[in-house]
């Protein structure tokens, strides 16, 4: 399909003109939604005019800022171009690109780092402020102005509804076959008039294959054609491996005991090389016509759907390798089929997830022997990626796993620590942790027996008799034996590595 044939509304065909000339019409101080969910479905062309408008700008000595709200993180022509000028006043929901980052942790930036199910109920709200205006990618537009959502949706339904003015990118890069994919709900409110969700199965569908948008808040159409960020994922190395083999020969002793069906429940899979490395080993595995009710789709997850392991896989994003991209764009027809795109209030909404009875598999930094979990800053204070949706699985999820590598920076770090530097996911909402050393399985337990499963089950054993002698010191101390701590030594462990480079 050319470029031309993808806008086929005759009055947003009026509004075609360049990336500059649509960058131009968003001005300093303004609050921007733009598309984009880990590095798919972002607006390409137009972030990056912006920063050229941002970098003249500051030649003629002029302070230009917006603020950038999204699904999640984007990609280097999104966040890395705005932030690389210093045009981003603050960041929101989620962001994992090195620069802005680095403009976080300076204080350069405000960032926002919170539920992804939470921030199109915030924005309903006007917690955030006024929405200015949407920058959002789409694939297309049918003759009537409604929109075919590309590789991502995340919080596009509510930008469009909530901005003045709306700003669209239509990729001919974006494969045409997508079109049919998205399921966008449009029965959402706020309390008191919500209704249930009617979903009882990862791959109902509830809502529209389009995006609605009056065509009359479109003040530029911009047509682009370029791919996704589309990052490779690295190899499984036999730490991940060994991970995903520890969590597998968990899932078949929960059906043995009947804990579980045989094909599970449906599997939310979070972002990284170890989510992936889990889903290469059940892949391999022994269960079948498995379902997929998660946040965005990774390479193994693909791999899954083809090998025909994984039956359905629901999801607000794609995720993939350049090669992951071309088998989706190649086999688009077989996958449309299998594959459902939602808006991520959806994707991640509480009360699916738990009806679903999820099986929640995030990444960690670290954990503290009683289970709390740190999913988003280092050393206490900087920040690393943010929440993301680990919040909406973990705390409604049938299952909430945690895994993570026991070391990192090669050894100098235990990812098992006496006490967390930052809490994302309290005690009360972890309920397995995995390391490469084993898995420890917290359901059932009280606190001082956690912290023994933990601490034998998951420390590395470079550091697990220093956890031993923290925690049974704790314990003696006579201080209270319910969550025996030492405060002065309860966060030693960060303050030596600041220190010295080493835990
Ligand atoms: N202390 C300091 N740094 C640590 C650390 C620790 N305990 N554990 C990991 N890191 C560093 C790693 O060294 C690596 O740094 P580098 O990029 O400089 O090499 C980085 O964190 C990523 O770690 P890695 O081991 O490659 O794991 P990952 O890619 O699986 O990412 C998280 C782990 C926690 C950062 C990632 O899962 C995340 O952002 N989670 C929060 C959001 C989320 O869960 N989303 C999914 C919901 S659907």
């Amino acid at each position: 399909m050319s470029t031309a044939s993808r806008i086929r509304c005759p009055q947003l065909r009026k509004r075609i003109m360049s990336a500059h000339d649509a960058a131009a019409l968003i001005p300093s101080g303004v609050n921007v939604g733009m598309s984009g969910f880990t590095g798919a479905g972002y607006p390409k062309a137009v972030p990056q005019a912006l920063a050229d408008h941002i970098r003249a700008a500051r030649a003629r000595d002029e302070r230009f800022r917006i603020s950038v709200w999204t699904g999640a993180s984007t990609a280097p022509e999104l966040d890395g171009a705005l932030a690389e000028v210093d045009g981003i006043e603050l960041r929101l929901p989620y962001q994992s690109d090195p620069t802005c980052r680095q403009r976080i942790n300076d204080g350069q930036m405000e960032y926002i780092d919170i539920h992804l199910s939470h921030v199109a109920q915030y924005a309903w709200s006007g917690f955030f402020g006024k929405l200015d205006i949407a920058v959002v990618e789409v694939a297309g537009v049918l003759e009537d102005g409604r929109l075919i959502p590309s590789s991502s949706i995340g919080n596009n339904k509510t930008w469009i509804d909530q901005a003045d003015k709306v700003i669209l990118e239509v990729n001919s890069g974006q494969s045409a076959g997508l079109e049919g994919m998205h399921d966008i709900y449009y029965g959402t409110a706020l309390p008191p008039r919500r209704k249930p969700i009617q979903m009882t199965a990862a791959d109902d569908r509830i809502g529209e294959q389009y995006l609605i948008c009056p065509p009359e808040k479109v003040i530029a159409v911009v047509e682009t054609d370029a791919p996704d960020r589309n990052s490779r994922f690295s190899e499984p190395d036999d730490t991940s491996k060994q991970i995903a083999r520890h969590l597998l020969h968990f899932f078949e002793m929960e059906v043995e005991k009947k804990r579980l069906p045989q094909n599970l429940l449906p599997l939310q899979s979070g972002v990284g090389n170890i989510a992936n490395a889990v889903m290469a080993g059940l892949n391999e595995g022994p269960f079948e016509n498995l379902t997929a009710y998660t946040e965005v789709l990774q390479d193994g997850m693909l791999a899954m759907l083809k090998s025909g392991k994984l039956s359905k896989a629901s999801a607000t994003a794609f995720s993939l390798s350049p090669e992951a991209n071309q088998e989706l764009s190649d086999n688009i027809d077989f996958y449309r089929e299998r594959i459902i795109l939602r808006t991520q209030e959806i994707s991640n909404h509480p009360e699916v997830i738990r009806r679903l009875g999820i099986i929640a598999m995030n990444g960690m930094i670290e954990a503290d022997i009683y289970g709390n979990v740190n999913s988003t800053h280092v050393m206490g204070s900087r920040i690393m990626n943010g929440i993301g949706g680990s919040g909406d699985f973990a705390r409604n999820g049938y299952l909430s796993v945690f895994m993570t590598p026991s070391t990192a920076k090669n050894g100098a770090i235990s990812a098992i620590v006496p006490m967390v530097s930052h809490v994302d996911h309290t005690e009360h909402d972890v309920q397995i942790v995995v390391t490469e050393q084993g898995l420890a399985d917290l359901r059932g337990l009280a606190p001082r027996q956690r912290a023994r499963r933990i601490i034998e089950n998951c420390a590395h054993p470079d550091f697990r008799p220093k956890l031993l002698d923290y925690f049974e010191r704790a314990c003696a101390s006579g201080r209270g034996m319910h969550t025996p701590h030492l405060l002065g030594e309860a966060l030693s462990w960060h303050q030596r590595f600041e220190e010295s480079g080493q835990m």
